[in-house]
């Protein structure tokens, strides 16, 4: 699986965003150390607080399937109908990442045909985590 490729989920991915009230749809796909892909999309609510980010659906589908090793995640976002805004993910999205990767987990931001890599240890520095809590 190529970043390219692992791009091109997470726009397949966005298409089926529910974003009705922000119209800013956001699409994710993650890859586990075991070569499989798991994909997300926003899904709003019109509570608001409800409202779940991509990047934690493709995270909650995959850890409820039993995988929790992961190498990338891919995420495109915008409000166009092309994602080709550069789109970081929220905070508590790199929280929830924090969980299960290590600073080495690879992020991949943008759109497929301009990447920016980034790690999670860039992203989230000085993190808070399991480690702490023993
Ligand atoms: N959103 C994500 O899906 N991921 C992020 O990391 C940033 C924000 C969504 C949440 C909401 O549906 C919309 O983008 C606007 O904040």
């Amino acid at each position: 699986m190529t970043d390219r490729e692992l791009m091109e989920l997470a726009v397949e991915a966005r298409k089926r965003a529910y974003a009705p009230y922000s119209g800013f749809r956001v699409g994710a796909a993650l890859l586990s150390k075991s070569g499989k892909t798991y994909t997300g999309c926003n899904i709003e609510n019109a509570a608001y607080t409800p409202t779940n980010c991509a990047e934690r659906t493709a995270v909650f589908k995959a850890v409820s399937e039993g995988e929790r090793d992961f190498a990338a995640i891919a995420i495109v976002g915008g409000k166009g109908d092309e994602p080709n805004e550069f789109c970081a993910p929220c905070g508590v999205c790199r929280q929830v990442l924090a969980e299960f990767c290590d600073g080495n987990l690879r992020l991949l931001l943008g759109a497929p045909e301009n990447i920016r890599a980034y790690t999670l240890a860039e992203l989230l520095p000085c993190s808070f985590g399991k480690s702490d809590l023993h």
